[in-house]
């Protein structure tokens, strides 16, 4: 993959209406990046971007469009949808995604996507989310698994985040890229966290911390501590 760095490459966020893709395309909009908020429903997409650049600025770099066409339009695709639809969307946004392109997916496979409780998740065939994506892509894009530890409610306030995110993924370039994304994010520390295998941990981490959430009312995050500073972006 091209491993130039973010900025000029404009990042899709399928599925950016809800609270998680919101709240990365509020981050990254304010640290100047390009953002193209996908969605079904183009008009929703528009009206997210809109209430974005509100927030941001009339300088922010943020557009609205279907699903497919923000994949045509970016070769960085960050995923937020509930992992009840993952599968089905990736199968029809295939023909959109390019060579060369990375795919984040911050899907988690929680319970509650099939009428069970949120705090727990459910069992994945390929062994997490992510790496079901990867059986689903194109040949030649990467999936990276990434931000399932944050809270979207804080991504998506002004104040700065106090969380580590861990970075898996088989691709090391992609892997880097979406490191160096991670850190834009005011009092974020991106982490290689390893191979993409490793997706099914942190995966299962956001549902404890979902529990955790209804049981001290809070918004839970993660810090990991002890490793060697050059460990950290
Ligand atoms: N919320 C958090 O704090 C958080 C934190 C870390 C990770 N995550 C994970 O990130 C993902 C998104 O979280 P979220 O809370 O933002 O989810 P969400 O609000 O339930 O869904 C996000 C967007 O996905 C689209 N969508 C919903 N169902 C779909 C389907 N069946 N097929 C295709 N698109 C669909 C919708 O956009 P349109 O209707 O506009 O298409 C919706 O606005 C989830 O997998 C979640 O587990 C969430």
């Amino acid at each position: 993959m091209n491993s130039s760095t973010p900025g000029a490459r404009p990042i899709a966020i399928i599925g950016g209406t809800g609270p998680a893709g919101m709240g990365l395309a509020l981050r990254w909009a304010r640290a100047g990046e390009t953002v193209i908020i996908g969605s079904r429903d183009s008009k929703r997409a528009e009206q997210a971007a809109a209430t974005i650049q509100q927030r941001v600025g009339p300088d922010a770099g943020i557009s609205g469009m279907e699903n497919s066409a923000a994949c045509a339009a970016a070769d960085i695709l960050m995923l937020t949808i509930p992992f009840e639809g993952q599968a089905a969307l990736l199968k029809q946004l295939k023909p959109a995604m390019t060579e060369g392109s990375i795919l984040i997916d911050a899907t988690v496979p929680l319970a509650a996507s099939l009428g069970g409780r949120a705090s727990r998740t459910l069992g994945v065939w390929q062994g997490s989310a992510a790496q079901q994506a990867a059986e689903l892509v194109p040949k030649g894009v990467s999936v990276v698994a990434a931000f399932h530890n944050v809270s979207a409610e804080l991504l998506n306030g002004d104040a700065p985040l106090d969380c580590d995110v861990i970075v898996c993924s088989d691709d090391p370039d992609a892997a880097q890229l979406t490191q160096e994304l991670a850190s834009k994010i005011a009092g974020v520390r991106a982490i290689d966290g390893g191979k993409l295998e490793n997706a099914r941990i942190i995966e299962q981490i956001t549902a404890l911390l979902i529990g955790m959430n209804i049981r001290h009312k809070g918004h839970a995050g993660i810090r990991i501590t002890g490793l060697p500073s050059s460990a950290y972006r």
